[in-house]
């Protein structure tokens, strides 16, 4: 009771766990979704699960604007921003171009895969905030192809092969697939070490089970989407969602009780056309009741 006898109401106000992904801001229309996308609450978190644009000035600027927003901004990379374009004057390849992303992201306070995992405490948490980065080995195979050889040879015949081929050098690593075994092996020692008591919001850009890209419109094009050796991820950790993004298909689906979310915005000549625009950003915590 207050002095004079009134109720004193103490209003707790909670952020949510927001998500957003392939803002591809190169775009005019993008940077535009960009400028006007704001939390709900300044004590909002948000995940960019990658794809943000090509050049490091780009993304930096997403970054900055969205940072300037949100209580806690989150990257993980997209595989353009690992491209190295020939108008670039960036040349940076490879783990070079993703450690300078990761310093950029310090610059201005945004958490990256290189960071401790952080701990999200609004309603339905807390939860371990885990973003990770974990590419793809060429292991979502199109049908009927054994190897990866086969898999890439089957592409070429029909016309559907992923710029990374052209663009995103695993340097110093000899191929792709390397980088992502590697950056399997220290995701899964990180996860590992996450504190059991707390489920875990897993952001990649890759979906880490292959299901998603059932749906691609190129089955194809699944060899560049993520790898097998995360298909029991959501299992063996305690996984209160996982985010995602790249196939620009955005929904919600659940595999094995955990909902999986893909938030991305994807490109205009994508977006426009939809009548029923999904709500960007995306809100992953408190859950749907
Ligand atoms: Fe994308
Ligand atoms: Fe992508």
């Amino acid at each position: 009771m207050g002095d004079n006898g009134t109720v004193r109401v103490v209003v707790v106000s909670y952020g949510s766990l927001t998500a957003v992904s392939d803002l591809h801001v190169s775009y005019a229309e993008n940077r535009e979704v960009v400028e006007n996308l704001r939390p709900e609450s300044p004590e909002d978190w948000l995940l960019v699960a990658g794809d943000v644009a090509e050049t490091i000035p780009n993304v930096e600027w997403a970054l900055s604007v969205l940072r300037e927003r949100f209580a806690t901004v989150v990257w993980v990379p997209g595989n353009h921003e690992l491209w190295t374009t020939p108008n670039d004057p960036m040349t940076l390849r490879g783990v070079d171009r993703y450690d300078e992303l990761v310093a950029m992201c310090r610059r201005i306070g945004v958490l990256t895969p290189e960071d401790p995992f952080a701990t999200w405490t609004g309603p339905d948490g807390p939860v371990t905030v885990a973003p990770l980065f974990v590419g793809y080995d060429y292991t979502f195979r199109p049908d009927g192809c054994a190897t990866k050889e086969q898999g890439l040879a089957y592409a070429h015949e029909t016309g559907v092969v992923c710029t990374d081929e052209y663009m995103l050098h695993p340097d110093p690593y000899p191929t792709r697939d390397d980088w992502c075994r590697a950056r399997v092996d220290e995701s899964e020692r990180r996860l590992k070490e996450c504190d059991p008591a707390f489920p875990i919001v897993m952001v990649n850009h890759y979906p880490l089970v292959r299901e998603p890209t059932r749906v691609l419109r190129y089955p194809e094009f699944a060899q560049w989407c993520g790898t097998e050796l995360t298909a029991d991820w959501h299992t063996r950790f305690t996984t209160a969602a996982m985010v995602y993004g790249h196939l620009h298909i955005p929904r919600s689906t659940v595999y094995d009780g955990v909902p999986f979310e893909e938030v991305s915005l994807g490109y205009p000549r994508e977006w426009q056309p939809r009548t029923r625009r999904p709500g960007l950003p995306r809100v992953i915590l408190p859950g749907q009741r």
